[in-house]
């Protein structure tokens, strides 16, 4: 997810450099014709076919912005729209969400072998980051358990894992504590997340984000019966 209003992102269209770091030709002339959310849609779409490339087994690619291949389908980027990323020859489809009222874009992205899972189905939440009490560490401590107070880096990486919990628990008929979501082989902050019941890896896919002011997860829970639920 991308924080539009973020100082960071404000002019980076400007930004020559970084531009031709991130896009390739084709997608610089399309995000020079449809304005600064092109820009950060192709960021996020690249961003998003990375994670899910990181999750196929025995891959953790470096990430190259230029090594991914942005093709959105029709519509303006202010708008939710549909799309593909490739990367070594293989297609990640992707779906976008915009607020342009409240200045955010997010972007989900699937593998093509992805069990007949649909873009529709995967839950999704943007959510504001809550106002981080200076000590967050102690006052948050009793929220997690060992396992999961070593994935979480930062006060944004705890708040999406207990914004992610809060709304995956009513559909899971849990509640919220029975919920882990720890990082996954690898650096904290830099490998998948996992979800976990009752300490163990739950039937599905998680994905978290944070920036700026925001929150994100996205989720597919396949129940024992292998049906999913979104939301
Ligand atoms: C994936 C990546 C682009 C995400 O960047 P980011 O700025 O942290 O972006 P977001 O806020 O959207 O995502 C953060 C969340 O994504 C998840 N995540 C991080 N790395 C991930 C990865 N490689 N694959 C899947 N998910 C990942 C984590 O859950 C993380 O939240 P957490 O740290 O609180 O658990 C970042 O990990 C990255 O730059 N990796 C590339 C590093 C690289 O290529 N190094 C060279 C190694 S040889």
């Amino acid at each position: 997810m991308v924080d539009l209003r973020h100082p960071r992102v404000r002019g980076k269209e400007e930004d020559h450099r970084f531009l031709s770091r991130i896009l390739l030709a084709e997608e610089r002339k399309r995000v020079a014709r449809e304005g600064p959310p092109s820009l950060w849609l192709h960021w996020a779409a690249k961003e998003a076919a990375y994670k899910v490339v990181c999750k196929e087994p025995r891959s953790r690619p470096a990430f190259r912005h230029r090594s991914f291949r942005v093709e959105p389908g029709a519509g303006p980027p202010t708008q939710a729209r549909e799309g593909r990323v490739w990367y070594g020859g293989v297609a990640y489809p992707f779906q976008t969400e915009v607020s342009g009222e409240e200045g955010w874009l997010h972007v989900v992205a699937l593998a093509q072998e992805n069990g007949g899972t649909s873009l529709e189905s995967v839950g999704r939440e943007v959510a504001l980051l809550p106002d981080g009490p200076a000590d967050w560490r102690r006052l948050w401590r009793g929220r997690f358990t060992e396992a999961e107070w070593r994935s979480v880096h930062s006060f944004p990486s705890a708040a999406a894992r207990i914004r992610a919990r809060e709304a995956l628990a009513g559909p899971l008929q849990l509640s919220e504590g029975d919920l882990e979501i720890v990082t996954g082989p690898g650096p904290i902050g830099r490998a998948p997340p996992v979800l976990l019941v009752g300490g163990r890896p739950f039937p599905g896919d998680i994905s978290l984000s944070h920036h700026g002011r925001f929150v994100a997860w996205s989720a597919v829970i396949a129940d024992r019966q292998g049906a999913d639920h979104g939301r």
